[in-house]
């Protein structure tokens, strides 16, 4: 896969560099832990939490950085810590729960020994030693992730709470959809994992071949996937995303699975990063995460093959070069493109439907975080296409709220509001 370069050393003599694309990822993981600590512990009343992470696939800790005179730069298990204590800060002053009880864990899996003891050196450096020696907040496993598997589970079903785990291998051997299922079967459990799809990409011309028991093994995916003349190599590209979306939701198990496409190269996906969750709110906290980092230009993307959102390594290089501003150009074509997404659903639900309902119907085929969700009823607003009601009356406001309604410009039209739930 083209990373099989990345080592490292037991005594940390050798750090492997970072690739642009490493660095996107790191950053949504990291992006991602601390936004989940903060909805998990700082959106409830309670006071007490517990939580597992586990970095399956950990790696040693820490890269060198040639964009930055190879300084160093901090590695997932590193960034995983960080982002629960930063969470957890957020939690306590900004959310004023000042004396929140967290109780979180972490597992650090890797199959090479010099890659645990490089990690262990590295979080000293970092001045995360008080993890080191205690067994309680912090293990380090040298072994393969999948024989694990069964264990791992058993020991978050026992500590309870709720449980993330990062399982970033190099190849699409290492962890098996059954291992997938039985996380997700968890319950309050999250998973990232690093789906190499070039290994797909290949296995549509060798369906026959030494792919095959992987395939059908390994991954479950037979009926999956199937070759397809006449696909150019874009539209072949969306019906793997697709089909991969679908292979998780069906045979992971997870209702709600998202994917960030990774382009070393200016065409070719060649791994996603999917995110598997049970809940709506992961998904929305993930997507926050993933519009951060997308550099892909999206108007492009709609019209021709879609891979959704993404980080492209020729892009971030020439970023700044581009006349015109990304971002805001992918602001509009996110909320422009909810317009095929959402109508449909509002005029179908006679009565209005709850903003939150909406949200959670459309969420999973489009790149648009929340607040998008929000600009869109707005300028539909003002438009006079909707309307939305919230406690019985129409109202202005720019920021929703999970219970309001939102219906199909009705003059005057009565509708029952009992029966509506609010949340
Ligand atoms: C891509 S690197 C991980 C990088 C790390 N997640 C990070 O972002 O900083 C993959 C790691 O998985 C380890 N590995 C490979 N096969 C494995 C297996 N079957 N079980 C556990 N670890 C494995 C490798 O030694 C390597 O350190």
């Amino acid at each position: 896969m083209g990373d099989h370069d990345t080592y490292w050393k037991a005594d940390g003599s050798y750090l492997p560099p970072v690739k642009p694309h490493t660095k996107a990822k790191h950053q949504i993981l990291a992006d991602y832990i601390k936004n989940w600590v903060v909805t998990l512990c700082g959106n409830n009343m309670g006071k007490r939490k517990s939580i597992t992470l586990i970095d399956g696939f950990c790696g040693g800790g820490m890269y060198v950085d040639p964009e930055n005179n190879n300084e160093l730069w901090k590695g997932s298990p590193i960034r995983m810590i960080e982002m629960v204590e930063r969470g957890l800060e957020i939690v306590k002053y900004e959310k004023s729960k000042f004396d929140y009880d967290l109780d979180a864990k972490f597992i650090f899996i890797d199959s090479k020994p010099d890659h645990i003891d490089c990690l262990k050196i590295q979080m000293q450096r970092a001045g995360l030693e008080h993890y080191i020696h205690n067994s309680e907040k912090c293990e380090f496993i040298c072994g393969e992730f999948e024989p694990l598997a069964e264990r791992l589970v058993s020991e978050v079903g026992m500590r309870k709470g709720s449980s993330f785990f990062f399982l970033d291998p190099f190849g699409y051997t290492d962890v098996t959809m059954a291992t997938i299922r039985k996380i997700v079967s968890l319950g309050k459990s999250e998973i990232i994992y690093t789906f190499m799809i070039d290994f797909i990409r290949r296995f549509l011309s060798e369906r026959e071949g030494s792919l095959k028991r992987a395939f059908t093994d390994i991954l479950e995916a037979e009926g999956y996937f199937m070759p397809a003349s006449g696909y150019n190599i874009l539209d072949q590209q969306d019906y793997l995303r697709n089909e991969t979306l679908r292979l998780f939701r069906n045979k992971g198990g997870a209702r709600y699975v998202y994917s960030f496409a990774l382009l070393p190269n200016r065409t070719i996906v060649e791994y996603y990063l999917v995110h598997l969750a049970s809940s709506p709110t992961a998904q929305r906290v993930i997507k926050n995460a993933l519009w951060e980092h997308n550099n892909i230009e999206l108007i492009y993307q709609f019209n021709r093959g879609v891979t959704g959102l993404g980080f492209s390594t020729p892009e971030y290089y020439e970023r700044g070069t581009k006349i015109f501003n990304i971002e805001e150009e992918n602001v509009r074509a996110s909320i422009e493109s909810l317009n095929n997404e959402l109508m449909p659903v509002i005029y179908s639900h006679e009565d209005g439907i709850l903003f939150e309902e909406l949200h959670i119907k459309t969420m999973q085929t489009n790149p648009s975080p929340v607040n998008h969700y929000m600009s869109y009823v707005d300028e539909q607003r003002d438009m006079r296409e909707i309307e939305v009601w919230r406690n019985g009356k129409i109202t202005k406001a720019k920021q929703l709220k999970p219970g309001d309604i939102i219906i199909k410009s009705s003059q005057g039209k009565l509708f029952d509001f009992k029966s509506f739930k609010h949340k």
